[in-house]
């Protein structure tokens, strides 16, 4: 099995990730330290991350977190911020699926399922994601249709979302988007190609799973239906 694969089979980190463990010198083969991707991991190879021994038997990890502003979703952050594994302390190694930006608050899945977070975040699977949005003003009824459609922005294109409007007062408007790529700050750029501006973001569903009645930097772990009904995405 390639060796990125067996990592995060493991639970080490997404695919994407675990090549980068593997660039940087991080991981090691039967005691020799390997960098090249193209790398195959046979049963009785030993393999190492940073010294500890990688084992195919750790248990999967599956934790749903309601992500506060003012963190970021990563393990390490080079600004020495607030992560979100500040939030959750285990025992395991595990790490978020995906990103809400620093200042987006809501569900935030931690595992250390790397096909699961493949899954997940993988934009050829189209998992929806929803958000409840703040929005400056009130947008008109042909800006929400040119968002359904799908749009192009700064170069970038969005695929449509679907947008209901939840309500409006005191110059706000409130709704609920649901996408399904996860582009890079996407809903925010989605508004901002109306030149209007994101005042709240907050992600409340993955799929048919919801956030619920978790407060603010609190988390638990999934139950086995949530786990199922991930897995069979
Ligand atoms: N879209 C954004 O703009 N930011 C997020 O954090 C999530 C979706």
């Amino acid at each position: 099995m390639r060796i990125n694969k067996y990592l995060s089979g493991c639970g080490i980190d997404s695919r994407r990730k675990c090549e980068k463990l593997i660039i940087d010198g991080r991981v090691r083969v039967n005691g020799k330290t390997v960098t090249e991707l193209a790398t195959d991991i046979k049963d009785s190879d030993s393999v190492e991350v940073d010294g500890h021994l990688v084992s195919s038997a750790q248990r999967k990890i599956y934790i749903m977190l309601n992500k506060p502003k003012g963190c970021v979703c990563t393990v390490n952050d080079e600004k020495g911020r607030k992560t979100v594994l500040d939030l959750v302390k285990i025992n395991q190694r595990i790490y978020p699926v995906g990103r809400l930006d620093y200042d987006t608050e809501g569900l935030l899945l931690l595992t250390n399922d790397g096909d699961l977070t493949n899954k997940i975040t993988h934009p050829k699977n189209t998992v929806k994601k929803t958000y409840s949005v703040r929005v400056e003003g009130e947008p008109t009824a042909a800006e929400l249709k040119r968002l359904r459609g799908g749009i192009e922005y700064n170069g970038v294109k969005y695929n449509g979302a679907e947008i209901s409007v939840v309500g409006a007062e005191n110059g706000e408007t409130k709704l609920l988007m649901t996408i399904t790529e996860g582009k890079n700050h996407e809903i925010k750029n989605m508004i901002e190609s109306l030149g209007r501006r994101v005042l709240f973001l907050k992600r409340v569903a993955i799929g048919d799973l919801r956030l619920g009645g978790l407060s603010r930097g609190e988390w638990r772990y999934l139950n086995a239906r949530e786990t199922d009904y991930l897995k069979s995405l």
